[in-house]
């Protein structure tokens, strides 16, 4: 199969119970996505399918042929990180930082999404990206910086 990530074409030959998650991180060197829980119930494994967020590890891998995938590698123009996750760097938004690549693709989404009026909307549409750490203040703030920065694709 054929799948478009981070705007490269990847030729891959595996089962069709082969998750998304497995295909990149185990198949392809992209590890930036965490295998948190693996169950769906985590969001550390977020990546967008089309641009919108999907859990890598509940969507299989057959099911992305053809489309566009992007994993947290995607996001920086070369040496230029993505606002967003400059924003995380600004607000310390962060621990042990298990969860920050699955935490940064879905705030990317959320800002497309138009989903950031108030902090409180921003923890409602965050609420499937787990800190075990408890970064979630910084964690909004990061999401409002980015926001009032015009944050766009
Ligand atoms: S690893 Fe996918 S939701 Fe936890
Ligand atoms: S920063 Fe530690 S789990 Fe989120």
């Amino acid at each position: 199969m054929t799948l478009l990530v981070n705007g490269r074409t990847e030729r891959l030959r595996i089962d069709s119970r082969v998750t998304l998650l497995d295909a990149l991180r185990e198949r392809l060197g992209l590890t930036g996505s965490k295998k948190g829980c693996d169950r769906g119930q985590c969001g550390a494994c977020t990546v967008h399918v089309d641009d919108r967020r999907v859990l890598a590890c509940l969507t299989l891998a057959a099911t992305t042929a053809g489309r566009r995938v992007t994993t947290v590698e995607g996001l920086a123009d070369g040496d230029q990180l993505h606002p967003v996750q400059q924003a995380f760097i600004d607000c310390d938004a962060f621990q042990c930082g298990f969860c920050t690549s699955g935490q940064i693709m879905s705030a990317v989404a959320l800002l497309d999404e138009g989903h950031t009026g108030s902090d409180d909307e921003i923890r409602e549409h965050m609420s499937g990206n787990i800190c075990r750490c408890g970064a979630y203040e910084n964690i909004v703030a990061a999401v409002r910086t980015a926001r009032r920065s015009g944050v766009d694709r």
